[in-house]
């Protein structure tokens, strides 16, 4: 398996390009089943999981071309109905095909996803949501089948908790069918109205974009468009901390700074200085005693559903308040186990202690980090430790690192344009 070695301690200059979001081009890309026809989508990022997606989509009997961050994709032939166990088990946002195969053909076999280190991560919103379109779902040896007789029904969806992939399947799902449906308490992410932008290219019939109230009008069909993938706020986000934390200036292009009111709050209340034009954002920290570092201002940040503080970046903006000047309280309430990274940034010095959802960061103050071995667990804990790495003096070794390239496209040659010593070298 491959590894990051990282020398620490040098700020970050230059211009950095943001690719398209993950969570974007995941449900754009099973919503291309909803219609045959060749679906081209634009912006599209190279990475572990859109790899993933696209070979369950041809599992589906669904053919791609790749040019560039432009994909083709033709789903005239729909040859399965199954998304198996050894495929999900790698990506459990391979649910996102329940959805539109309900719609296309009537039946969808998919496996459980099962947990995940960050929690339990259950489907049950996403099956309640198909029932009440008309939807029979029964689970048989791991796998959950769901099936509809004729055209699935308009209904009324209320969602517990506003579940990002759950909103998105049961809008694919309803796009058609007979009546109206309304989703309540819907997901308000910026992917999901990346999503709606798409069906409504597609002739879809939906109101309520960027609202938590989603008022679906079924149609009997859909054909194949053009869409774009919207920028990748997480990646952005993840280099913003990235420069607050080794300091420096750079600038960030092809990103959306609407999409990150909450973190731009918090950075701003660290002193950390963010300039937003329409498609850039440049983060610097203030000259401070002669040294390009800004001291930072510890903080408390709560994860909330967007616009809230995003669950994805809370591991990230750990490794900044780490290096803060008092005490942050980092209290995640999305999932109930994502603090693996705690563990890790404590080996390279952090003063971390976890009390039930809330983490409590005793800032040890700049340039006190020291590199370590440390090992990644998850995507977005992954990008935390490079981020202490990137703060730390001496090597830092980040083994496991097939999860940081799940989300994050050319993150090691980003990074070396910004001037960072990095390199991936083989274990
Ligand atoms: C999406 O996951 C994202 N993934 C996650 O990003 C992100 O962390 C999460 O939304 C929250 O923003 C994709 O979009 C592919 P949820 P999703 O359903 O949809 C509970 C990353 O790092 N829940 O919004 O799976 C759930 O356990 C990934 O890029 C149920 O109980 O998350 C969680 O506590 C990680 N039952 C909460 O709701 C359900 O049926 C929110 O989960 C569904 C969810």
């Amino acid at each position: 398996m491959d590894k990051l070695i990282i020398e620490g301690g040098s700020p970050l200059y230059g211009t950095v390009s943001i690719s398209g979001a993950k969570n974007a081009a995941l449900p754009l890309l099973a919503a291309t089943l909803l219609a045959p026809g060749w679906h081209t989508l634009h912006n599209v990022p190279d990475l572990r999981d859109t790899r993933t997606m696209l070979k369950l989509l041809e599992i589906l009997g669904a053919r791609w071309e790749r040019s560039g961050q432009t994909i083709r994709i033709n789903t005239d032939q729909l040859t399965g109905v199954e998304a198996p166990y050894d495929l999900v088990k790698t990506m459990r946002a391979s649910v996102l095909v329940l959805g539109p195969l309900l719609s296309r053909s009537g039946f969808a076999r998919v496996s459980l996803p099962g947990g995940c280190a960050i929690g339990a991560r259950p489907i049950n919103y996403h099956l309640k949501g198909f029932e009440k379109l008309g939807v029979a779902t029964r689970l048989e040896q791991g796998y959950v089948e769901a099936s509809v007789t004729g055209r699935l029904q308009g209904g009324t969806v209320y969602f517990d908790t506003p579940s990002v992939t759950g909103t998105e399947n049961v809008l694919m799902a309803a796009v058609i069918s007979e009546g109206t449906t309304i989703i309540k308490n819907a997901a308000k992410e910026p992917e999901v109205g990346n999503l709606i932008d798409m069906l409504t290219a597609m002739g879809g019939a939906i109101e309520g974009k960027d609202t938590d109230r989603l008022t679906v009008h079924g149609v009997g069909r859909l054909q194949a468009t053009e869409s774009v993938i919207i920028p990748d706020r997480i990646e952005t986000g993840t280099y913003l901390i990235a420069v607050a934390a080794t300091g420096g200036t750079v600038t960030i292009t092809g990103c959306n700074p609407a999409h990150l009111p909450a973190l731009s709050e918090k950075l701003a209340l660290c002193g950390v200085k963010i300039e937003a034009a329409e498609n850039s954002m440049t983060v610097s920290c203030p000259e401070i005693n002669g040294k390009n570092r800004c001291s930072l201002h510890s903080i408390d940040i709560t994860t909330l559903p967007f616009p809230g503080f995003p669950t994805d970046l809370q591991a990230q903006f750990m490794a900044l308040m780490v290096q803060g000047d008092g005490v942050s309280i980092i209290h995640e309430t999305i999932f109930e186990n994502r603090f693996m990274h705690v563990a890790e940034l404590k080996r390279m010095g952090a003063d971390i202690t976890i009390e039930g959802s809330r983490a409590v960061v005793r800032g040890i103050g700049r340039d006190k980090l020291c590199g370590a071995p440390v090992m990644a667990t998850d995507l977005r804990a992954s990008a935390s430790l490079v981020i202490a790495g990137l703060s730390a003096s001496g090597t830092t070794e980040i083994s496991r690192i097939y999860h940081l390239e799940r989300g994050y496209e050319n993150m090691v040659e980003k990074l070396q344009g910004l001037g960072a010593k990095i390199r991936k070298v083989r274990e």
